[in-house]
């Protein structure tokens, strides 16, 4: 039924945003997977709220905030005032994250934790009511055009059955990293909800054709998301 493709900005021309933007709602993408990095949790430097807010007023994409920063709960009012939608943070980087998920939630934003590729999906065990979705890298963060982890997959897997047996089918999976047509198959078949694509995506202009090369790698794929409710008309359907 359903994948959502999450174009990752951090590909996009960086002179050209606002006509990049309009670009990727004209194709028919729903979503924009904006990474904000800070030098400190991840070896390289992005952007932060002036320019998301800068976007926002262009912009009805749903805005999908990954916060690759230390301590992000210092941030976490200027993410939400400059227009995200979803802000994931990530558990390596925080102390107390049932405290920063639920200040995520207080704001009517959605909530997602992501897990780099060492870190265990155990605490997921205790956090799963504070969450709307677990962003699963399948690389190590900092930049894009990386090679995709292999082991990824299996941990998509590993995921999504602990969440359902837990009682959390509705918290949906999001991959992070080296996604492209070749694998996207794979990705949803072990339990992927959303696909981040950077490299592969933006590098195969135009964008129409490009997102459908994703949606006919994910053909026949029968998954139920969560995450279509939260932005119904934009999401797009494979
Ligand atoms: C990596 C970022 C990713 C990255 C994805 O730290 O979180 O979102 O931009 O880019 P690709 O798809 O090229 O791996
Ligand atoms: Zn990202």
């Amino acid at each position: 039924m359903i994948v959502i493709l999450s174009p990752s900005l951090l590909s996009a021309d960086f002179a050209e945003l606002g006509r990049e933007l309009r670009d990727l709602e004209k194709a028919g993408l729903g979503w924009l997977h904006l990474d904000v990095m800070d030098g400190a949790f991840v070896p390289n430097i992005t952007f932060g709220p002036p320019l998301i807010k800068s976007l926002r007023a262009q912009s009805g994409l749903f805005f999908d905030v990954h916060l690759m920063i230390e301590e992000p709960a210092r941030y976490i009012d200027a993410f939400v005032a400059a227009g995200s939608d979803l802000l994931v943070v990530h558990a390596e980087a925080d102390r107390h994250l049932e405290r920063t998920l639920s200040a995520i939630r207080a704001h009517h934003c959605k909530a997602g934790l992501a897990l780099n590729p060492g870190t265990d999906l155990g605490v997921l065990r205790w956090l799963a009511q504070d969450l709307d979705l677990v962003l699963i890298m399948s690389v190590n963060p900092g930049f894009s055009g990386q090679t995709f982890l292999p082991a990824s997959i299996g941990k998509i897997r590993a995921c999504r059955a602990l969440l359902d047996s837990l009682g959390f089918s509705q918290v949906v999976i999001e991959v992070d990293g080296g996604a492209c047509p070749e694998n996207a198959r794979e990705l949803v078949e072990a339990g992927a909800d959303i696909l981040v694509s950077g490299s592969a995506f933006f590098s195969h202009p135009p964008y129409a054709s490009r997102l459908a090369a994703f949606e006919a790698a994910c053909q026949g794929q029968r998954r139920s998301s969560a995450a279509l409710a939260w932005k119904t008309q934009e999401a797009r359907l494979v």
